[in-house]
């Protein structure tokens, strides 16, 4: 029997697998390729032009696959390309978007101010400021780029003192009583949630875009009549166009899986 089409997801690295296992509970009876850019992550302190043709590159590769619809499932790339790609290719092709909106308007009612964590490029691109000016009428909304979380990341270097001594050093610059909501901007920072929270005060919410992309995704598949629920599901992984093999996949994901379900 023919496989199903399988659900492309492309990230830097590692980040998108956060946004894999959100789609793996919306939808578990699909397929999926994963594709990770990790020989040439982090992206988000590269400039846009070579951004830009790593995920072209990355992507053509991607479209050569038997695919569906595409995740761009990293904001810095979305931030990018999202509107380019969408010109050029006709599956559909979804993009993250910071949770600013959510975060907005839950701080409003609250008084309280917003920061948005993200990579340096993507807090510099205008896709970004777009939003802010959109939702953040009240100009409650500031900015922390956290470049060092993807290469701790990529290490697989998540629960370390390293990286609590980093997030407390650069939430140090803030005066959390006036703070009501951190967003994650970055795919990559969602591995790092449980240390954000405990830095954190607690009366302070973290939260991401991951879900409203799964949302989209089911939605847009259930438009076009593409949704697969029945079968069983299976994920090929990609490292910079190079399939590794299903087993070391499995573990690898089996691994990263687990700290996000804690
Ligand atoms: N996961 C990417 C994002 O969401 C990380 C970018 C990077 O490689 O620096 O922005």
């Amino acid at each position: 029997m023919e496989r199903e089409k399988a659900i492309a997801f492309f990230d830097s690295g590692i980040g998108g697998l956060t946004v894999l296992f959100e789609a793996l509970q919306t939808l578990p009876k699909e397929n999926y390729l994963y594709f990770a850019d990790s020989k040439n992550a982090p992206y988000g302190i590269k400039s846009k032009e070579e951004v830009h043709n790593l995920v072209k590159k990355a992507v053509d590769f991607i479209l050569g696959k038997d695919i569906k619809a595409l995740i761009i499932a990293c904001n810095t790339a979305t931030s990018v390309t999202i509107e380019d790609l969408r010109k050029s290719y006709s599956i559909p092709i979804i993009g993250m978007e910071p949770a600013v909106k959510p975060a907005v308007e839950k701080s409003e009612q609250n008084h309280k101010r917003v920061i948005v964590t993200a990579t340096p490029l993507t807090l510099k691109e205008e896709k970004l400021k777009n939003l802010i000016e959109r939702v953040d009428n009240e100009h409650i909304v500031d900015l922390l780029p956290l470049p060092e979380l993807v290469p701790m990341a990529e290490e697989g270097k998540f629960n370390t003192i390293r990286a609590k001594e980093y997030l407390k050093r650069e939430f140090a610059k803030f005066e959390l009583s006036d703070y009501g909501t951190v967003v994650l901007g970055c795919t990559h920072f969602i591995f790092f949630k449980k240390i954000f929270q405990e830095i954190l005060p607690s009366h302070i919410d973290v939260i991401d875009g991951n879900k409203g992309t799964i949302t989209n995704l089911k939605r847009i598949l259930t438009e076009k009549n593409l949704l697969n629920d029945s079968g069983s599901s299976n994920i090929e992984y990609f490292i910079s166009m190079e399939k590794i093999p299903d087993s070391e996949a499995s573990k690898r994901m089996e691994g990263l899986f687990k700290i996000l379900k804690h």
